[in-house]
């Protein structure tokens, strides 16, 4: 019963280490030509090997991330749970970047440094937190930690999710209805859905349409979520007025990419959130043993939603 850890070295390390200590008798493996394929009962990767049909025997397919849109799941056996990663590190790492990100578009940080580059010294008139609406779109486990991040701050808080949720002190809509409401009442859109057939080319521009003058974008979902021109546009226009983008289709984006150099746009490199090996080895090894008990694992996707 092989755990078979396919990702760089120094988390492996940490995950070898927690694993010996906590699961003794699961081998632990990180060099895939050295192990019999037929041992290997767990597989944690970021994307789906060619040759996953040689792990005959493959109970759990692990994500190191919270996503799981990067495996072809379709190519996964059915009797293989997938498993995406639900972890401290990753939530609280959202949390704080989610946070920079919308103080910075709250308070103006993109004007107030294009006004620094050209050396000019101005106030801009501040809207009040308790003025301030923010929508999440996607109210799973990092959309709903954000948004209590975010309460402190005293903004106006709005989510929007496929299915009903309640969260105390935040206006939860759901489906297409729901979300054309929310969007016209959104001043700083924070997108946190999955990546699926259905939200691919999302943020578009009928989207940003629905938004009000000078509202704004924070992308930390997947970039073919979004239509870039579109939201190029929307900039240029002055229809949106600032966005934060972690995430781009394709990653990095090529060198002449108006988006690089766009001065209402901060970009990111994929690093909002990023798995930490102490507590995802954590995660992953009490998922084993529920398992193994007979319980599902947390975080397990359900193949019909793509989530
Ligand atoms: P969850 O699965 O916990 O939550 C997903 C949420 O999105 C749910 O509320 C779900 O609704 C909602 N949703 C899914 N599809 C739709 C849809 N078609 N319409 C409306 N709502 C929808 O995911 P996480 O919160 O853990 O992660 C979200 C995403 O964040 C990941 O899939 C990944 O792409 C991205 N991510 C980005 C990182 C980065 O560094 N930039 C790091 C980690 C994750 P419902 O509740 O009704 O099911
Ligand atoms: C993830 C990511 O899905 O880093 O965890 O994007």
């Amino acid at each position: 019963m092989t755990f078979l850890f396919n990702s760089d070295a120094k988390r492996g390390a940490i995950f070898a280490e927690a694993f010996s200590r906590e699961l003794p008798d699961v081998p632990f493996v990180t060099d895939a030509a050295a192990v019999d394929p037929d041992a290997v009962r767990y597989l944690i990767t970021w994307t789906v090997p060619e040759d996953l049909s040689r792990y005959r025997n493959l109970e759990i397919l692990f994500s190191i991330g919270a996503g799981v849109d990067q495996f072809r799941i379709e190519a996964v056996p059915p009797h293989v749970k997938v498993v995406r990663m639900v972890e401290d590190g990753i939530i609280r790492m959202m949390q704080e970047y989610v946070t920079l990100a919308v103080l910075a578009l709250h308070r103006n940080l993109p004007a107030y440094l294009d006004h620094q580059r050209s050396q000019h010294w101005q106030a801009i008139y501040q809207v009040q937190a308790s003025e301030r609406r923010i929508c999440v779109l996607g109210l799973g486990m990092l959309g709903t930690a954000v948004l209590e991040r975010l309460r402190p701050f005293g903004f106006s808080l709005s989510g929007w999710s496929r299915s009903a949720h309640e969260l105390e002190g935040v206006r939860c809509l759901h489906g297409a209805d729901g979300l054309d409401n929310l969007l016209a009442d959104t001043d700083i859109l924070i997108c946190l859905i999955p990546l699926t057939d259905e939200t691919r080319g999302f943020l578009d521009a009928a989207l940003f349409a629905k938004l009000p003058t000078g509202a704004a974008l924070v992308h930390v979902g997947r970039g073919p979520q979004l239509d870039h021109q579109a939201l190029l546009d929307a900039l240029d226009s002055g229809h949106l007025s600032g966005a934060v983008i972690d995430v781009t289709d394709p990653e990095p984006l090529p060198a002449d990419h108006a988006i690089w150099r766009h001065s209402k746009v901060l970009l990111t490199p994929h690093i909002a959130s990023v798995t930490q090996p102490e507590t995802a080895a954590r995660a992953v090894i009490e998922n084993i043993r529920r398992h193994r008990s007979g319980l599902e694992p947390v975080g397990l996707v359900d193949r019909g939603r793509g989530y």
